[in-house]
């Protein structure tokens, strides 16, 4: 209201002023007249109908012949009397009011339009805006749920892994490969406490740099693992480099090749065990929402090491009492000393030098344990008969592997056992007992057993002998390959051992012990 009252104010009152400038300057005909055009055009635009055509009629008035009933008594010239053509003598002074009036309705008109065109695009624009924001938040909703699905599928597989019976070693390096490939990270890992405490331990980076670096020892309480196992907290660096934690470790950092870095606690009965750990090589602030899924694949890795570690005390466990067992049946024959201990120790050389799986490495370990369990059935007198045996008493010594084989199966942690116990007879050349079995479809547990079965009865003392030289017991076994034993199994035992003789010397007493 305000506005339009200075607007009409200022209408009117240059409409005046132009009036009065013509008046001074000799009055009508005047080029000047074309000025009155500007409060008309002015008001036209800015003011309401009335206000605007008021206007219009103060300038149609002043440019009509009403001014000369002054102009006469004042002595002034009169617009009639002007024989100027533009001052349109034959009544044609209508012409400019009409154009007054014309400006005051039209340009009101296309305002309107203008305005109304103007506020269409505008809500045109503002939907456009709103669509795109539209299209924007979906896209993010289907990210994210898209990024949550991944997760479920990377939780999922620790899950499998944890359920398929994996050790420890196995479910920290597949996890740490799995967060590696879902993050997108080129450095991954889990970082543990050694064994003193005092350092952190790189394990099982994903990135080749961090395998170079898997065994590269770490201040502890230095950089983002550092902090995450001291506090028990998520950490996170945007750059590491610009990083008070890492003042100590910026060189590992550096040849690591990681910039960022964020990482978070596994944490099993209030006990901090390590770290999730992830780098990237650019700089980056890590969101809410990756912190958040790198804690929740921390915290299944701390099931997934609880379940390993729970089964494995009860393979512990069973493999004791299967010792324990054994070493009961041994003790009626006091040559054969810790015989079923070593098997177990050679057997799980063995199988662990051909690849096998953990879960089956430790099926073996415990069947080569429990082979001769059956022997619980055989009376002394058969048993430790030094000279040779009659045919009856050596279908009674064979009765072993069925005993053997029933006890496992009456046991439900033995049943792993079975086929080794059952089988650890048989010849590879088919012509062993109880089944006669032939090459691969002798089961490869039992083909093991025999191998390091023969290889320790040897390689001791019995009653009726003196353990052989380790080189003559070697040449014997590759002199059976393909008729008693498996070649590759011979090859790949004799090779383990002589690697495992180098690298541990605890073995190497061992054998010679037995020589
Ligand atoms: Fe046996």
């Amino acid at each position: 209201m305000r506005r339009n009252s200075l607007y009409f104010a200022g209408g009117i009152g240059s409409t005046l002023a132009i009036a009065a400038v013509i008046e001074i300057t000799g009055g009508l005909p005047s080029q000047l007249a074309h000025l009155y055009y500007i409060p008309v055009v002015i008001s036209a635009l800015m003011l309401p109908a009335k206000l605007r055509l008021t206007v219009a009629l103060l300038a149609s008035v002043a440019v009509s012949p009403l001014p000369d009933l002054l102009h006469g008594p004042l002595g002034l010239n009169t617009y009639y009397d002007d024989p100027a053509p533009w001052n349109l003598s034959s009544g044609g002074w209508i012409v400019r009011p009409v154009a007054f009036f014309a400006v005051s309705t039209v340009a009101s008109a296309i305002i309107k339009e203008r305005a109304a065109k103007a506020e269409a695009e505008a809500g045109a624009k503002l939907l456009g805006e709103r669509l795109i924001q539209e299209r924007t938040a979906k896209h993010i909703t289907m990210a994210t749920s898209k990024h949550r699905g991944k997760e479920l599928n990377l939780l999922s597989r620790i899950d499998k892994m944890i359920l398929g019976g994996a050790t420890e070693t196995e479910a920290l390096r597949e996890i740490a490969r799995l967060t590696a490939a879902f993050t997108g990270s080129p450095v991954a890992g889990i970082v543990v406490p050694d064994e003193h405490g005092k350092l952190l331990q790189m394990f099982y980076g994903h990135s080749e740099a961090s395998e170079r670096l898997a065994e590269e020892r770490l201040p502890i309480g230095e950089g983002v693992s550092g902090w995450a196992i001291m506090h028990g907290t998520v950490a996170t660096s945007p750059n590491v480099f610009n990083d008070a934690r890492y003042m100590k470790m910026a060189e590992f950092a550096r040849r690591a090749g990681y910039t960022s870095a964020a990482a978070a606690p596994i944490v099993l009965d209030d006990e901090v065990l390590g770290a999730l750990f992830v780098g990237r090589a650019d700089e980056h602030n890590f969101t809410s929402d990756e912190l958040a899924t790198l804690q929740r694949i921390a915290d299944q890795t701390a099931i997934a090491v609880a379940s390993a570690r729970q089964r494995h005390s009860l393979e512990e466990l069973a493999h004791e009492t299967a010792i324990a067992l054994s070493d009961a049946i041994e003790s009626r024959d006091p040559y054969t000393g810790d015989h079923c201990s070593r098997l177990a120790e050679y057997a799980t050389l063995t199988a662990t030098a051909l690849g096998l799986a953990a879960k089956d490495v430790q099926s073996i370990r415990l069947g080569a344990a429990l082979h001769d369990i059956g022997k619980i059935t055989v009376p002394d007198h058969v048993l430790k008969k030094p000279d040779k045996l009659t045919p009856d008493e050596y279908a009674i010594i064979k009765q072993h592997c069925y005993s053997g084989g029933q006890i496992c199966k009456r046991v439900p942690f033995l049943h792993v056992a079975y086929p080794i116990v059952y089988h650890h007879h048989e010849r590879f050349d088919g012509r062993g007992y109880p089944d006669g079995l032939k090459g691969d479809r002798i089961p490869l547990g039992a083909r093991i057993v025999t191998v390091v079965d023969a290889y320790d009865a040897m390689t001791s003392d019995r009653p009726y002998r003196k353990a052989l030289p380790l080189a003559e017991a070697e040449t014997i076994l590759r002199d059976g390959t393909g008729t008693q034993w498996d070649p590759e199994i011979v090859d790949t035992f004799l090779s383990a051992m002589d690697t495992a003789a180098k690298r541990e010397p605890t073995l190497s007493r061992l054998e010679h012990s037995l020589l």
